[in-house]
C-alpha cells in the first residue's frame, strides 16, 4: 500500500490537478465551494464548478456569537464548521456529477471567529473554526488548512492571503494598465499587481459589507441580513459631519500598510458607537457609511500613489459587486481610476475567494513559497497551511 505522503506529492506533482477551495468569509454568509482544474506551474485555471451553500442557522448564530461562547462550545464549533464544510463539498461533487476521488485535494480556508486588530497592544493571533481533520476523514481527501497560523507565527499581520492568489487570477498582460483588486467581503481588502513581477502588495483598507450588514438588519426590523441592493443607502442622506469626523478619528485608516483589521474594530460595536453620535438607526446613517467605506477604499489607493506606473484600474471582487449603490461611490471615491467588476476579467466575482484558497493549497503542496513580507510583513516567505490526511 502506497503512502498517504506519496500518494499526495505524486498527485502535487501532476500537471492537471482537480482542486476544491473551501471558505466562509468574515460575513459568515455562506461556505463558498469552488472546484477548480489547474494545469501547469503558474496555473491556468478553469473554474468547473461553484456554489454557495448556507449555514445551518445554529452554527451561524454560534459563530456571530463566539466571542462569548465557552471553550467546550467553542471546541465543537471547530468540529461542526468542519463537518459543515465537507457536507458542502460532497454535496457540490455529487451535483456536478464529480467522484470525490477524482479530486486531487481540498484548499479550505475555515471560518475566522478572532483576528487581531493590529493595534498596539493587542498580539497577533488569528483563529478559523473548521477542523482539517474533520473534513479530510469526512470527505476522503486530503485537506490543507490553517493557512493564517505560520504567516502569524513568522512575524507577520496572518491577512490578507488572498492577494498571492490574485496575482495568478488577475495578471494582466504586458502593455495593460496597472491593476488593484479590491475585494469587498465583509472588510475591503486591496492587491496591487504588477505586470513582471505578479503580486507586489495587499492590505486591509477598512470596513466593507460588515457595517452595512450590521445596520440592515434592525433597518429591516431583522428581515434581512444585508442591504439588497444599497436600497437603504440610496435612500438615504449622508450624514457629512458625522462622516467627517469617522473619517479624522479612525486610525487604522491612518495606519501605513502592511495591516490587516476584523470585526473587532468595524462590527456591532462600530454601528452601535456611529448610531449613537448620528442619533439612531436610519437610511442616512446608512448612506453615511457607505460613504465611509468608499472613502476609506480612496485613502487606502493613497498608499499607492506613488507606485510607478500608478494604479490604471481597480477591480472589484466579493459580495459587495452585489451592492449598486456602494459600488457607484466608490467609483466616484476613486474617479478617475476606472473601476470594473472582476467577473469581466473571468473571475466570478462570489468564487474569488474559494479559487484563491484552492490555489494557496496547489502552493503549498507543490512547495511553493508565498510572497508575504510584501503582504503581510512578514520576516520571510513561508509555505503555508497544515496538511490533514484522510
Ligand atoms: N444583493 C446584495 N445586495 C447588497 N449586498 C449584498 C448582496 N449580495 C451580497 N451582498 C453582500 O455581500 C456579503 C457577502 O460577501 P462575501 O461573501 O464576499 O463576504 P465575506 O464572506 O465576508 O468575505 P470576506 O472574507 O472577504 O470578508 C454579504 O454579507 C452582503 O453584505
Ligand atoms: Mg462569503
Amino acid at each position: 500500500m502506497s503512502s498517504p505522503i506519496v500518494d499526495l506529492a505524486e498527485r502535487a506533482a501532476k500537471p492537471a490537478r482537480l482542486v476544491v477551495g473551501l471558505i466562509s468569509g468574515t460575513s459568515a454568509d455562506a461556505i463558498d465551494v469552488a472546484v477548480c482544474r489547474f494545469e501547469g506551474d503558474r496555473p491556468r485555471i478553469e473554474l468547473v464548478v461553484y456554489h454557495e451553500h448556507p449555514h445551518d442557522p445554529e452554527v451561524k448564530r454560534w459563530l456571530f456569537e463566539a466571542a462569548g461562547l465557552g471553550i467546550r462550545r467553542l471546541a465543537e464549533l471547530n468540529i461542526k464548521v468542519g463537518e459543515a464544510f465537507a457536507a458542502a463539498c460532497l454535496i457540490t461533487l455529487a451535483e456536478a456529477g464529480i467522484a470525490a476521488d477524482q479530486v486531487d485535494y481540498i484548499g479550505s480556508h475555515g471560518q475566522t471567529v478572532y483576528h487581531h486588530s493590529g493595534m498596539p497592544g493587542a498580539k497577533r493571533a488569528t483563529l478559523q473554526m473548521g477542523d482539517g481533520d474533520v473534513i479530510a476523514v469526512a470527505t476522503g481527501l486530503c485537506v490543507v488548512s490553517d493557512f493564517r497560523a505560520r504567516d502569524i507565527a513568522a512575524g507577520g499581520e496572518g491577512a490578507p492571503l488572498s492577494p498571492i492568489a490574485d496575482a495568478v487570477m488577475f495578471a494582466s498582460s504586458q502593455g495593460e494598465p496597472r491593476r488593484a483588486i479590491l475585494n469587498l467581503g465583509g472588510i475591503a481588502n486591496l492587491t496591487i499587481l504588477d505586470a513582471q513581477l505578479g503580486c507586489i502588495g495587499g492590505f486591509d483598507l477598512g470596513p466593507a459589507n460588515a457595517p452595512l450588514d450590521r445596520l440592515a438588519q434592525p433597518l429591516s426590523g431583522g428581515v434581512l441580513d444585508c442591504d439588497q441592493d444599497g436600497r437603504f443607502a440610496r435612500a438615504g442622506v449622508i450624514n457629512r459631519p458625522l462622516l467627517e469626523s469617522l473619517l479624522a478619528e479612525d486610525a487604522f485608516l491612518a495606519r501605513r500598510p502592511p495591516k490587516s483589521t476584523g470585526f473587532e474594530m468595524y462590527g456591532d460595536a462600530f454601528v452601535e458607537e456611529t448610531a449613537a453620535r448620528h442619533g439612531g438607526f436610519d437610511n442616512d446613517l446608512m448612506a453615511t457609511l457607505v460613504e465611509f467605506v468608499a472613502r476609506a477604499v480612496a485613502r487606502g489607493l493613497e498608499w499607492c500613489a506613488d507606485l510607478d506606473p500608478p494604479v490604471g484600474e481597480v477591480v472589484a471582487a466579493g459580495g459587495g459587486v452585489r451592492n449598486g449603490f456602494l459600488l457607484e461611490r466608490i467609483a466616484a471615491a476613486i474617479d478617475p481610476v476606472p473601476l470594473r467588476i472582476s467577473d469581466e476579467l473571468g473571475v466570478p466575482a462570489d468564487a474569488r475567494e474559494a479559487i484563491a484558497f484552492a490555489l494557496l493549497a496547489d502552493m503549498t503542496l507543490r512547495g511553493k513559497t508565498a510572497p508575504l513580507p510584501a503582504i503581510t510583513g512578514a520576516r520571510a516567505p513561508k509555505v503555508l497551511g497544515k496538511i490533514s490526511f484522510p
